[in-house]
């Protein structure tokens, strides 16, 4: 049987500071690797058909970090997208992202936009950076919205599918990299039925061939979606 690619990918991309200590390098060394193994994942799965993969770059629970960490992950996205935009749209990769962005940096906010917008027409991979998100409050976010309408007096699931920050469906395989076993407030509602994979390599290590062993893994799980197996 050949092997299926999982629609909608989603990555915890954990280990970026253990990686470096390993290294003895500072931590910002780890979290720059980590940027650069974004481009080098984002251009696999777009190679192998993967409609969506979203990416937890920042966290609503980041903000706990100290200044000094928290400005040098605001300034990857700049690095990032000088040296790769023209890549990215020429590998037909879409750019979009979820979380409150307005409360970043008015220089990275303007420079993920940029990206978002330079590649609006592409059609192959969603690549989504999850940047000051958190599942819990894009939740309460939808409901919210939904509660707008006074004529609305009970909410359904439909209704908060439809009113999510991410324009993309449910996810089917969730990575977690560096062997933490947790899903830390990232996609909640669109994990209800995913399958989920927890590897030990820190996310700078995590190459192709330790993504094709999590999509191997995917195709031996017997996904029921709560029915039977057939
Ligand atoms: C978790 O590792 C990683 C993060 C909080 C940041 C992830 C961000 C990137 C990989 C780069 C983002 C870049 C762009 C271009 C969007 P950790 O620091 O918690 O690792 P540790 O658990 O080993 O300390």
């Amino acid at each position: 049987m050949s092997k299926i690619y999982p629609k909608h990918i989603a990555i915890i991309m954990d280990g970026n500071g253990r990686w470096a200590k390993k290294k003895g390098k500072p931590r910002t060394a780890g979290h720059l690797a980590g940027s650069e193994n974004i481009r080098t994942i984002a251009l696999y799965a777009n190679q192998h058909g993967v409609e969506s993969l979203t990416l937890y770059a920042f966290s609503t629970e980041n903000w706990a970090r100290p200044d000094e960490e928290k400005n040098y992950l605001f300034q990857l996205p700049s690095l990032f997208f000088k040296k790769y935009i023209d890549e990215l749209k020429r590998e037909n990769i879409r750019v979009t992202y979820i979380g409150e962005i307005e409360r970043f940096p008015k220089q990275t906010r303007n420079v993920i936009l940029d990206a978002v917008k330079q590649t609006s027409m592409n059609t192959g991979l969603n690549l989504c950076l999850a940047v000051n998100y958190g599942g819990r409050r894009e939740i309460v976010c939808a409901v919210n919205e939904i509660l707008k309408d006074p004529e609305i007096h009970e909410v359904t699931e439909d209704m908060i599918s439809d009113h999510l920050m991410s324009e993309t469906s449910e996810v089917d395989l969730l990575i977690r990299t560096s062997g933490e076993v947790r899903v830390s407030n990232f996609l909640l509602w669109q994990i209800a039925y995913a399958e989920m994979v927890f590897v030990n390599c820190a996310w700078p290590d995590f190459d192709p061939e330790e993504f094709e062993k999590c999509i191997d893994e995917f195709n031996h799980r017997n996904r029921r979606f709560g029915g039977l197996s057939q």
